[in-house]
């Protein structure tokens, strides 16, 4: 009897074409993906994972509002597996994005959401791959009620899908991490154009018993949401806990179990920055408090003002001295509150 050995795989296809709202006003001139991690544009963690699991190519299925922030970054990219773009015209959904590129792909590849890395390599999770049309890569959470449940059969093969399920209902605690091995032949029969993994292709490559879903250990980290991104942060960082880039001048206090400070930014006297992300030339400034929150690129915190739990202050706004928000207010690309304008606060 011979048996077959896939043979490696060496591209991956990372879409990266979303709009990225539940993360604006940063994704307003940023695209998701090239939104900062621990000072380094996300993609690079991800790509530096893909390039560990051997793969040497990987293509970005981008929308063509963000092309041009794309090409500035390929420019300057570093050295690892070749980049290349992939434009969609309009949105073509998660695997209407795959398919418009099927030409350029091998029989097998990586398919990679733009907005999650592991905390265990891929290359294990490759190796543990069945043959399939396409294999899942599965996280075992502690409360699966937020996320697309995914039940297994006893050959791995996946039996049933459940979109968010009650707390405390759902059937198993393994769900989609948004990493997927995918064959061509797989996608080959549905029509060019919008078309989705979760609602389309895996349902129907279930009910042929050609979808399969492998459990990989640890976790992963997803930046898709304020409170994930902050978290994420705090994963990424655990050996370097108070990042700040060589150029940020930090004068004033950085507190709790972590934060990070972006090139040119500044932290002036008797200001606090805990737990947060401050974006490349953003100042907090003298006395101001920053807490769970992000600030984004060259906005100012004015004297005195506190920003308080995942706030987002977008590139270029001025929150005034004195000022103060909470719970999740988002402020607008350039934006000016004056002084002591605004004053938010929840509820007691
Ligand atoms: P939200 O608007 O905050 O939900 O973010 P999102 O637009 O990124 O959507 P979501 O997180 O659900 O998308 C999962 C992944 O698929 C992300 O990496 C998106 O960039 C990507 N994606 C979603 N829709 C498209 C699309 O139409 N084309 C491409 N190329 N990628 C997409």
């Amino acid at each position: 009897m011979t048996i077959e050995t896939p043979s490696p795989i060496r591209q991956a296809l990372v879409l990266v074409g979303g709009r990225g709202t539940r993360m604006w006003p940063l994704t307003a001139s940023t695209p998701k993906s090239l939104l900062p991690l621990a000072g380094r544009p996300f993609l690079e963690h991800q790509v530096s994972q893909l390039g560990d699991a051997g793969v040497d190519e990987v293509v970005l299925a981008v929308g063509v509002d963000q092309v041009a922030a794309w090409e500035a970054y390929l420019a300057s990219a570093p050295s690892g597996p070749r980049l290349s773009l992939a434009v969609e015209d309009r949105p073509l959904d998660t695997a209407g994005a795959v398919m418009a590129v099927l030409d350029r792909m091998d029989d097998r590849f990586l398919v990679l959401n733009g907005d999650v890395i592991f905390t265990t390599a891929i290359a294990r999770f490759v190796a543990a791959a069945p043959s399939a049309g396409a294999v899942l890569a599965l996280a075992q959470v502690p409360d699966p009620s937020a996320y697309g449940v995914v039940v297994l059969d006893d050959d791995g093969r996946v039996e049933r899908f459940v979109e968010k399920p009650a707390p405390g209902t759902a059937p198993a605690d393994t769900v989609n991490a948004g990493l997927y091995i995918v064959e061509r032949r797989a996608l080959e029969d549905f029509e060019p154009g919008p078309l989705s993994f979760e609602r389309r292709v895996f349902p129907e490559l279930a009910a042929r018993k050609d979808l399969a879903g492998v459990v990989v250990d640890g976790g992963w980290l997803d930046i898709g949401t304020p409170h994930l991104y902050l978290d994420t942060h705090e994963r990424v960082q655990a050996d370097t806990p108070h990042l700040a880039a060589d150029d940020a001048h930090v004068v004033g206090r950085r507190s709790g179990s972590w934060s990070y400070v972006g090139a040119g930014a500044s932290i002036e006297a008797e200001a606090e920055v805990r737990e947060s992300v401050v974006l490349a030339g953003a100042t907090i400034a003298q006395g101001a408090v920053v807490r769970r929150s992000i600030v984004g690129r060259n906005a100012v915190i004015g004297a005195g003002a506190r920003v308080i739990d995942h706030v987002i202050v977008g590139e270029d706004a001025v929150v005034g001295a004195g000022c103060e928000l909470h719970a999740g207010i988002r402020v607008a690309p350039g934006i000016e509150l004056g002084e002591r304008s605004i004053t938010v606060r929840p509820p007691r």
